[in-house]
């Protein structure tokens, strides 16, 4: 008789991420209606002129708000789940990172930061997948950027260092902001810890949880008034590989 031993599979992972993406997206639709609904009633309600019209236009901004920020934390959930592996190619870091902070430059200016980017020279590629990369360094730098509000300084270094492993490659990221109290740095990497009232929580957890999938590690250094200092490191592209992904897993 045909059997099938349901003990020998384990695709957890894999079937959380798929029931993970597909509530995300039924969430999505009613919530897409939701805001459509608010602004058309906000469209309707034109320029408030009694107390009443007022109350009534501010509470339909409030839905908005709080529909977006529904929408806010569904898509980076969605986002974190979703990272099963990576396909490594050869990557520039330095280049990476110095389109990723002249996109930024506007806003760092506007918002009062000094940012130095130290490149190290002949830096060797890591393997990696540019688009998730990405996505790690600007979290790393959004809260940098978060933890200065009045400004300061943001450095971006790039060095390659030698291991008993093999060499590796270490970008930090330090910034001269709040700081984190020494109590909360073992929590700052677990997912929905915050200490921001509009923050998700999962911006370090996606960090570590894309270093982790190229094969490296994420340290931090914190002192609670002075900065910050959030250190990772990722292995080299293989020497003699091709380019055709030889998938750090
Ligand atoms: N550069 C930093 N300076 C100070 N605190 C930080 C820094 N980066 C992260 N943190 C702390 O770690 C928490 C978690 O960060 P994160 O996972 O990105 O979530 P979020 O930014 O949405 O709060 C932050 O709320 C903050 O308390
Ligand atoms: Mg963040």
């Amino acid at each position: 008789m045909p059997t099938f031993d349901a003990g020998g599979i384990d695709r957890w992972d894999q079937d959380v991420a798929a029931l993970a993406g597909s509530l995300v997206h039924e969430v999505k639709n009613p919530l897409s209606t939701l805001n459509i609904s608010a602004q058309l009633l906000l469209e309707e309600a034109g320029e408030p002129t009694t107390p009443r019209e007022q109350r009534t236009v501010r509470r339909l901004q409030v839905m908005r708000e709080e529909i977006a920020r529904i929408e806010q934390i569904v898509s980076s959930f969605l986002q974190y789940v979703r990272l099963q592996s990576v396909e490594g190619r050869p990557l520039d870091l330095n280049a990476l990172l110095s389109r990723l902070l002249s996109d930024n430059a506007e806003r760092h200016e506007r918002r009062k930061l000094r940012v130095h980017f130290q490149a190290e020279e002949e830096l060797p590629p890591v393997a990696a997948d540019e688009v998730l990369l990405r996505q790690a360094f600007l979290n790393l730098l959004q809260n940098a950027e978060q933890a200065m509000p009045e400004g300061g300084e943001l450095i971006v270094r790039t060095l390659q260092r030698e291991r008993e492993a093999g060499p590796e490659l270490q970008v930090e990221v330090i910034d001269t902001g709040v700081g984190i109290p020494a109590e909360q740095l073992e929590k700052v990497f677990r997912p929905y810890f915050s200490s921001k009232r509009e923050g998700t929580g999962l911006g370090l957890p996606t960090v570590l949880r894309i270093v982790k999938l190229h094969g490296g590690n994420v340290r931090v250094e914190s002192e609670a008034g002075q900065g910050s200092r959030f250190i990772v490191t990722l292995p080299p592209f293989p020497a003699g590989s091709d380019s055709s992904g030889s998938g750090a897993k």
